[in-house]
């Protein structure tokens, strides 16, 4: 694997549901070891759009590379170096969260004690040692969150996608999240994260992109996106006045 500036490039991203265009005309360029915040607000296309990054759609048009490698061309090298935490986990319902692992070691040829070694650490840290031989079926929102998260990085991936991963967690558990996902940065790899949340982006992400309605309205470093627009206000404010909008007042007289 060649050492690559871009951990994710896009070029045009279209993704259209019939006559209806969800992500129109998408260009990243996510500098490989940065962790990048992928804000918008509810339906602006972040799902999509990492679902076109990742090969969970298919996009309508765009080109698209990531560590460097076309996803057409290179389909088995970028499994191995990507990890993904899509929108709907994706988990095997009636596998434990060890079974889990072990899967997902087995699929990524990882040998036995490799395996063991990985699974045991990732169920410790992610609290989930205690579940047993209970089914992915019966683990509640956080717990499947923290399951699909270990999932996701126990092939040691050079990249991770992340959907909205703080929803639905406990503050415990986020916390855990944050160090770990800090960490990984730290180490030089890439987070792509998506997330309606501003405090969240705002503590974590060092670049960030907004998308409005399927169109990137603003990219940059975040110190220099608060710079631009006026200097020490929050990326809340930043937000509300890119994608706000003329939104009515917050107010219902009858209530
Ligand atoms: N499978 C689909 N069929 C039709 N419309 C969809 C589908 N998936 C997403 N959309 C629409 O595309 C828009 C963007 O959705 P999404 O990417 O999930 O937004 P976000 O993740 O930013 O909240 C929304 O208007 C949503 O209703
Ligand atoms: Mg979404």
């Amino acid at each position: 694997m060649p050492d690559v500036l871009l951990a994710i490039e896009a070029r045009g991203l279209v993704r259209r549901f019939g006559a209806f265009t969800a992500v129109d005309g998408v260009d990243l360029a996510v500098p490989a070891g940065s962790f990048y915040g992928f804000l918008g607000p509810n339906g602006a296309g972040k799902s999509t759009t990492i679902k076109c990054l990742t090969g969970l759609l298919k996009p309508s048009a765009g080109e698209l590379r990531l560590l460097g490698l076309d996803p057409l061309v290179h389909p088995v090298e970028i499994r191995r170096q990507v990890g993904v935490v899509p929108e709907g986990l994706a988990l095997l319902e009636r596998l434990s969260a060890g079974e889990t692992l072990d899967f997902v070691g087995q699929v990524h040829g990882l040998g036995t004690a490799e395996r063991a070694r990985r699974r045991d650490e990732l169920l410790a840290l992610m609290d989930l040692h205690e579940t047993g031989d209970a089914l992915v079926a019966d683990f509640s929102h956080g717990m499947r969150k923290k399951l699909a998260l270990a999932a996701a990085l126990l092939p040691g991936p050079k990249l991770l996608f992340l959907d909205e991963p703080f929803e639905g967690v406990d503050a415990v558990a986020a916390r855990q999240f944050k160090e770990l996902l800090t960490a990984y940065v730290r180490r030089g790899h890439t987070i792509f994260l998506t997330s309606h949340v501003l405090e969240i982006v705002e503590r974590l992400c060092d670049r960030i992109a907004v998308i409005d309605r399927g169109r990137i309205v603003a990219e940059g470093r975040l110190d220099a996106l608060r710079a631009d627009s006026g200097g020490g206000r929050s990326l809340e404010q930043v937000f509300v006045d890119l994608v706000g909008g003329a939104r009515p007042e917050a107010t219902l007289d009858w209530l």
